[in-house]
């Protein structure tokens, strides 16, 4: 399970809240996964959660672009690679439903998203943004 503190908060309220959402959007999720699912479970949860993530990605590229923030080329290539991820998991559990191999690489996945991505490039960002705000 996935839990937020206050050392996940990057000062943008707006992103901070899309941030809350998504964990516990990828908690019911991996609940669903180790407990088992319908169909029409999976598939709702799985667009839910690339609605919210695409929505949260655009807003956070959009803040970097508008502050030519210096990783901006970086953090959007994760974007994309975490958005097609989505993408492909999501099909396999709607065709072959969820066994143990997937079930790893779904925790793989929201486990690397929380600590390579949410825990270290998105406070980079917040750090950068809260220094921006300090000049
Ligand atoms: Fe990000």
């Amino acid at each position: 399970m996935l839990k937020w503190s206050d050392e996940l908060i990057i000062g943008v309220p707006n992103l901070d809240n899309q941030h809350k959402k998504i964990l516990t959007h990828l908690n019911k999720l991996l609940k669903l996964v180790d407990l088992g699912f319908s169909l029409s479970d999976i598939k709702l949860a799985m667009e839910r959660l690339e609605d919210i993530v695409n929505v949260h990605n655009d807003a956070e590229e959009r803040l970097m672009k508008k502050y030519r923030y210096p990783y901006l080329k970086q953090h959007v290539k994760e974007h994309r690679i975490y958005s097609d991820n989505i993408k492909i998991i999501s099909k396999a559990l709607i065709s072959h439903g969820s066994n143990i191999k997937l079930n790893g690489t779904i925790r793989s996945q929201v486990e690397d998203w929380y600590s390579s991505h949410l825990v270290a490039h998105d406070m980079k960002l917040g750090e950068f943004l809260r220094k921006l705000n300090q000049k």
